[in-house]
This record gives C-alpha cells, sequence and structure tokens, in this order.
C-alpha cells in the first residue's frame, strides 16, 4: 500500500468555500477571487459570504452586526476562567482553553451559522481581555457602534483606533479568512466527521494554528524592517543579506509559485494609505528592491513577496505586539473553521484513514 505522507496531495474533501490554485496564484472565496472580495466587503460582510454562500441585503448585515456584538461580551465565567490561568500562559494557549469552555450543550451536533457567529465574536474579546489584564489594565468594553475590527483593537488598546489601521488590519482579517484544506481546517473537519460539537472542533483548530509549521509569527519580517529602518540604505541591508546565502523574510512561498494573491490583495489596500504611515511606505520601498535584488541573486526561482510581509508591515504599522500575530490569524480563521465544519455535517462521513504496520512481526515481538 502506497503511503501519502502528510496526506500530500490526498484530495480528503469537496468543498465549495474556496479554492486555492498555487500554480496560477488564485484564491477565490465562494468562487470570487479575493481582490474582489476585498474591494466589496467588510470583516462582517466576507464573514456572511463564507458562512451563507451568498452576499448579506442590508437586513441580513445588520442583522449579523447585531448578532457579533451580542456575543462580543465575555460573562462573568469567561472572565474567571481567564483570569485563573497562569500567568505565563501562551495567548494561543489561552485562546484554546477559553474557547473549550464555551462546550456547552448548546453547541451540541448539529452545528449553526448562530454558533459560528458566537465564537468569531468571542476569540478578540479573549485577546484583548488576557492582554490586558495581564498588563495590569482595566479590560475595555466592547462598542456596539464600533464594527468588528474596530472593536478589536479598541478592546486591546483603549481607544478608537484611526481609519487607516482598522482598515489595514480589517484587509489582513479578509484575507485570512479562509485557505482550503490547510492542517487546522482539516482538523477542524476532522473532530466534526465524529459528530463532535463545534467548540470542540474549534479547539481541535487552534491547537492545530499554534504550531511554528502554521500559523507561526512573522518576526523574521519584523526584525528584518526594523533592521532596515534603523539603516540608511535598504537596498544595502538586502545585499548583505543575499550575499551571505540568507533568505529575505515575507518572500518566496511553498504553494504559490507565483505572486501570492493575498500579497497582492494586501498591497493594494495598503496603497490607499501610503504616504500616511512611515510603515507602509517603508515595506512598499523594500518590496520593490527586494523584488529586483531577487531576480539577480536567484535567477529563474520567481520569487515574490508572500502575505506574511505584509501582515508584518501592518502590525508594525498599528504597532501591534508579534505575539498578537497567531492569535488575530486565529480571530480571522475561525471563520473559515466553522464555515468548513457547518459544510462537513451537511453531508458528513468520518474521517477514518489507513496505516500501514511498519513495527516487529509477531515472532519477533514475542523475544523483546
Ligand atoms: N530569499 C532569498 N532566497 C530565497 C527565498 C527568500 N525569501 N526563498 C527562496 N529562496 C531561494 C532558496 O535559497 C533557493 O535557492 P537555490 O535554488 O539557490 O538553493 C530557491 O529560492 C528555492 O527555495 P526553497 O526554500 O527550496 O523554496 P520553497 O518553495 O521550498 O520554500 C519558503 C518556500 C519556505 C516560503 C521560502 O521561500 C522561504 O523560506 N521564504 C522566507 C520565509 C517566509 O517568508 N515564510 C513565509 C511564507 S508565507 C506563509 O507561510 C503564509
Amino acid at each position: 500500500m502506497n503511503t501519502a505522507k502528510g496526506l500530500k496531495g490526498v484530495v480528503a474533501v469537496e468543498t465549495s468555500i474556496s479554492s486555492v490554485d498555487g500554480k496560477n496564484g488564485i484564491l477565490l472565496y465562494r468562487g470570487l477571487d479575493i481582490c474582489e472580495v476585498m474591494k466589496k466587503a467588510s470583516f462582517e460582510k466576507a464573514a456572511y459570504f463564507l458562512w451563507y454562500g451568498k452576499w448579506p441585503d442590508d437586513y441580513e448585515l445588520t442583522t449579523i452586526k447585531n448578532e457579533l456584538s451580542q456575543h462580543r461580551m465575555l460573562s462573568s465565567e469567561m472572565k474567571q476562567l481567564i483570569d485563573g490561568l497562569r500567568k505565563n500562559m501562551d495567548m494561543m494557549s489561552v485562546i484554546r482553553t477559553a474557547v473549550s469552555s464555551e462546550g456547552t450543550m448548546d453547541y451540541s451536533w448539529k452545528p449553526t451559522i448562530g454558533q459560528a457567529i458566537r465564537l468569531t465574536a468571542q476569540v478578540p474579546s479573549i485577546i484583548a481581555y488576557r492582554k490586558r489584564t495581564l498588563e495590569g489594565k482595566a479590560p475595555v468594553s466592547p462598542d456596539p457602534a464600533l464594527n468588528h475590527v474596530e472593536n478589536y483593537l479598541c478592546m486591546l488598546y483603549g481607544s478608537v483606533p484611526s481609519k487607516a489601521h482598522a482598515n489595514a488590519l480589517e484587509a489582513y482579517m479578509i484575507l485570512t479568512l479562509e485557505h482550503g484544506m490547510n492542517a487546522s481546517t482539516f482538523s477542524a473537519r476532522v473532530t466534526a466527521s465524529t459528530e463532535s460539537d463545534l467548540v470542540s472542533a474549534a479547539t481541535s483548530a487552534i491547537g492545530t494554528m499554534k504550531g511554528p509549521l502554521h500559523g507561526g509569527a512573522p518576526s523574521g519580517v519584523i526584525d528584518l524592517l526594523h533592521e532596515i529602518s534603523e539603516a540608511t540604505h535598504i537596498e544595502k541591508v538586502l545585499r548583505g543579506k543575499l550575499s551571505k546565502g540568507e533568505k529575505l523574510m515575507g518572500f518566496g512561498h511553498r504553494v504559490y509559485k507565483t505572486l501570492d494573491p493575498r500579497a497582492i490583495a494586501l498591497k493594494e489596500r495598503l496603497l490607499q494609505t501610503a504616504g500616511e504611515d512611515p510603515w507602509l511606505d517603508l515595506a512598499l520601498e523594500t518590496e520593490r528592491i527586494a523584488v529586483e535584488l531577487l531576480k539577480e541573486y536567484k535567477p529563474g526561482r520567481a520569487l515574490y513577496t508572500n502575505v506574511e510581509f505584509y501582515a508584518a508591515a501592518i502590525m508594525k504599522a498599528i504597532q501591534m505586539e508579534p505575539e498578537l500575530f497567531t492569535p488575530t490569524f486565529t480571530a480571522s480563521r475561525m471563520v473559515g473553521w466553522t464555515a468548513h465544519v457547518l459544510e462537513q455535517s451537511e453531508d458528513n462521513t468520518i474521517f477514518r484513514p489507513e496505516s500501514v504496520y511498519i513495527g516487529p512481526d509477531h515472532s519477533v515481538a514475542g523475544k523483546i
């Protein structure tokens, strides 16, 4: 029997939520190019589109915004649970534990969009509550007048963010809502396939996202931008790295062998605010020079900017701490995970792949 290590190349599900074409650099949400989604949608609208497979009308959009707003407030039990966690527990473990504590009868099989909305609303509040209480600051209550992303930044930092910062983070969060059958989404679907509840599926996904091979922070890009910001010549810094055989963080991609469509879309959005923020301008200039140098030092390798580069540029611009990057990614990806669990529940078959036994045979095992 042939093994497909890491299930590489194995088609495990049929989905109508998103399509990832690494060869041609195309990412579609429900058949629509993500650049189009970016142009049309707010976080709330894009989430609705992924959950329902159609755009909301005005009434539906107001309804989903109200539902998110209702569920943003953490219960006193949730706050007590977070307060009782060890101070040195990393944020991803805090989110995993807090989300897991949501598991009550209300979440029993089958999953519903209402449950998905509740989990999506809760994650930013969990992150912000933990961050502020650890820092000895008073938690900031969600404000129904603010949208999802504004609320997140306001609960984190205690003041209403600028439009430029909120728009930049919203662009990043829309682009990371969903990305095909990645490890955490698969994990969520495997758990759901046992007819376990949505909270359990989301908890599995968060645990999977935590690993450095999946949701790891773009701290290398942040370091690079920092180094460049302190130098006088961007080109000199980049040449120095390439001539030593170092990789430029935020460039190249395992799946996308052409332009990463998320990077294109993010850049498009960032260009709207260029000139307003020195970090974004620095990132755009760094990209321009780096792409040229990569052609010179690595001819024929087709190395382009990946989404991590702009993610880091955005985090830096809005002064979000690097340790909040993966949690923020989790806050947006909750939409994709829950959409997949809902899809799994519609036509469920339990996941049960085979394994090939390669241990000792019976006669040898008896002598061990
Ligand atoms: N800077 C300089 N050279 C690079 C870079 C880079 N960022 N990326 C690849 N190369 C070079 C390699 O040195 C190699 O050169 P060689 O043929 O002379 O040996 C060639 O391009 C192929 O590189 P591989 O690492 O084999 O390419 P692969 O597709 O397997 O790796 C990866 C993709 C891991 C993302 C790589 O491009 C990289 O390490 N980039 C920097 C880290 C980074 O930005 N990671 C985030 C990715 S986005 C995401 O995960 C959501």
